[in-house]
Parts: structure tokens; C-alpha cells; sequence
């Protein structure tokens, strides 16, 4: 495995330092939205245990009590609960090297979950890919989202001729990576949102991108892609329904010494709990949450043994087919 340059490595950093400071956020988050439902209140009684409150919607009730024992905020105790031991701690290393737009951009999201509370289908839960993508469209524009596309570029050394397939390309990503390879090369985003390829096409058309196109349909379903020297994976593979076809298609749409990158959360390489981000994250039905980039690589090899991790980190892993 190489070494990527300097450069490359702060801004790996900035990210991964950028999560992880947010993963503190989402438990802070967490204990609050706790107090908003009542958790906390039926805790203050005096009593050493509480029973769970009521709220309409069950399901999260559940999803919640279960992601506040993972972290230690709450403990079960013959069929009861105890408040866990459970302390914050934000020293200011953790604000030196931040994205502040990422840990707003969460802040937003937790809002939502006291709605999602209220009722499952809560019109406030702004989350869903097809119905709320003018939210996401904002999301994707977020300043951590510039920066992990501009270490892909800088990774792949993308420029005017590659050929690049980009998987959940989203709205924002397909303009910035169009531009890096045209006019010569070829640009071509999947999207399953309706919503999010019609506003990714329609910047692209009116920038006079005809080297670029976003195709509406769902990856795991559409079998032939043609060949790309670059694959693009970025936050996406945690919300695809079959991710084992999913992976296969990757794999056979990379050209022999191309090259596939993935960006995520990989919850045994992160140096923090994944669970608040499961569970923030899990307002969108779409997420299926986190894959080990263990069971990610034994995936990929099963359809290709010879492939190899060229670079990694704890949210990058570019893969590299044998030429
Ligand atoms: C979190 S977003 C990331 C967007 C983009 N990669 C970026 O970094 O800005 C995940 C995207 O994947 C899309 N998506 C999810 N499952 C998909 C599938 N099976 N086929 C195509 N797109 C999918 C979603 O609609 C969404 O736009």
C-alpha cells in the first residue's frame, strides 16, 4: 500500500477529526433529545429505577432506549432502567482541526428526531432522499462534503479524459466531478432519487456538460454499466438494499487497472462509537447502516481476488483492479 501525500493526509484528518468530534455532538444530542421525551424526568423521581415513558411512536422509543445502553446513558436492570454512568467531555484539541458546518448540519438532523417521536411519518422529518431532496441538495453542499470530493479528485488525480462512474452521485458531486474530466472524458452519475438526478441534470445541461449525465435508477437493479477507470463510493453504500449485487456491479464496471473509491464510516476502522450515527442517521429509511470495511474487502475479493487496497484511512479505501 502507498503512502498519499501530505496534503491528502491533513485533510483525511480534518475529516476523520470532524467526525469524531460530531460523534460526541450526536451523544450530547442523545441525552437531550432524552429529556425532550420524558426519559429523564421519570429518572428525577427519587426513585433508583424508572419504567419507560410513553410516546406514540414506539418503534423509536425502542431504537432510542437501545442506542442510550450502547453509549452508557441509560442501564436496564431487571426490566427497568437506571441512569448509566455517563460524562462529556469536549477539550479544545477537538475544536482546533473541525468542519463547524458538519456538526450544524447533524444539529439539524437531531431536531428532527423529537418529531419523529411524535409519529412515524412526521411531515418535520425532512429525510427522505426522493421527497425531501431540496434538504439534501443543502446537505450535500456542506463544506465536509467539499472536502472529501476534493480528496477524491486528488486521489485519483481525476482529469480532462477519465472515464467516471458515481454511484448515489446525489445533486452536487456530479457538476464538480463533470468539470475534472471533460470535455474529453466521461462522467456518468447513478441516482435513485428522482428528485436529486433532476436537479444534478439540470445543472449539468446548463453548464453546457454534454460529456455528463445522471442516470435515475437504482444501481442494484440495472446490471451493465459499461467500463470506467474511476468508481466513485462516496457515503453511500450504508443505504443500498443489496449491497453484496450492489459490489458486484462495482466490481465489474472498473477497467483492469482502474481504480474504486469508497468514503464512509467504517465502524472498525473510526476511533469513536458509530452508534449515535446509526441512530441519527436511521431518520432516513433508506439507511441499512454501517458495513466493517472487514466484511467490505471479503465482499469484494469474493468477486475479484486480485483486487488491492492501493490507499486507506479510517474512511477511505481505494481499491485497485489488477491491470
Ligand atoms: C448520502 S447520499 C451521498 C450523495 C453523494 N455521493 C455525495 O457525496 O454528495 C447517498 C445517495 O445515494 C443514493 N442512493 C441510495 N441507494 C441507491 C441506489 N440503490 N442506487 C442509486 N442511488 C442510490 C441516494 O438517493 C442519495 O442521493
Amino acid at each position: 500500500m502507498d503512502n498519499w501525500e501530505r496534503s491528502i493526509d491533513d485533510r483525511v484528518s480534518l475529516l476523520e477529526d470532524t467526525l469524531r468530534v460530531n460523534s460526541k455532538n450526536l451523544a450530547y444530542n442523545l441525552f437531550k433529545l432524552g429529556m425532550k421525551i420524558g426519559v429523564f424526568s421519570y429518572a428525577s423521581n427519587g426513585k433508583k429505577s424508572f419504567s419507560v415513558p410513553y410516546i406514540p411512536n414506539n418503534e423509536f422509543l425502542e431504537k432510542y432506549l437501545n442506542a442510550s445502553k450502547r453509549i452508557g446513558l441509560l442501564r436496564k436492570k431487571n426490566g427497568s432502567y437506571d441512569i448509566g454512568y455517563f460524562r462529556m467531555n469536549f477539550n479544545r484539541r477537538d475544536f482546533e482541526n473541525i468542519i463547524p458546518e458538519y456538526i450544524a448540519m447533524y444539529d439539524d438532523i437531531a431536531a428532527m428526531a423529537h418529531y419523529k417521536a411524535i409519529s412515524k411519518d412526521h411531515p418535520n422529518v425532512l429525510m427522505s432522499f426522493g421527497k425531501d431532496a431540496d434538504v439534501w441538495d443543502i446537505f450535500f453542499s456542506n463544506p465536509f462534503c467539499f472536502v472529501y470530493r476534493e480528496i477524491i479528485k486528488d486521489i485519483l488525480k481525476l482529469k480532462n479524459g477519465d472515464r467516471v462512474l458515481d454511484v448515489g452521485c446525489g445533486s452536487v458531486a456530479p457538476v464538480y466531478f463533470a468539470e475534472l474530466v471533460g470535455p474529453n472524458g466521461c462522467y456518468r452519475g447513478i441516482e435513485k432519487s428522482k428528485g436529486l438526478a433532476k436537479i444534478a441534470n439540470k445543472r449539468l445541461r446548463r453548464r453546457g456538460m454534454d460529456w455528463a449525465q445522471v442516470k435515475n435508477i437504482d444501481f442494484e437493479k440495472a446490471s451493465v454499466f459499461g467500463r470506467y477507470d474511476y468508481i466513485i463510493c462516496a457515503w453511500v453504500i450504508n443505504y443500498l438494499d443489496n449491497i453484496r449485487k450492489g459490489l458486484k456491479s462495482l466490481v465489474s464496471s472498473v477497467s483492469p487497472g482502474g481504480k474504486i473509491v469508497f468514503f464512509d464510516i467504517f465502524p472498525d476502522l473510526v476511533d469513536f462509537d458509530v452508534t449515535v450515527y446509526e441512530f441519527y442517521n436511521s431518520l432516513n429509511k433508506s439507511f441499512k447502516g454501517f458495513i466493517t470495511s472487514h466484511e467490505l474487502l471479503g465482499t469484494l475479493s469474493e468477486f475479484d481476488p486480485e483486487l488491492e487496497v492501493s490507499h486507506a484511512s479510517k474512511t477511505f479505501l481505494i481499491i485497485e483492479k489488477k491491470a
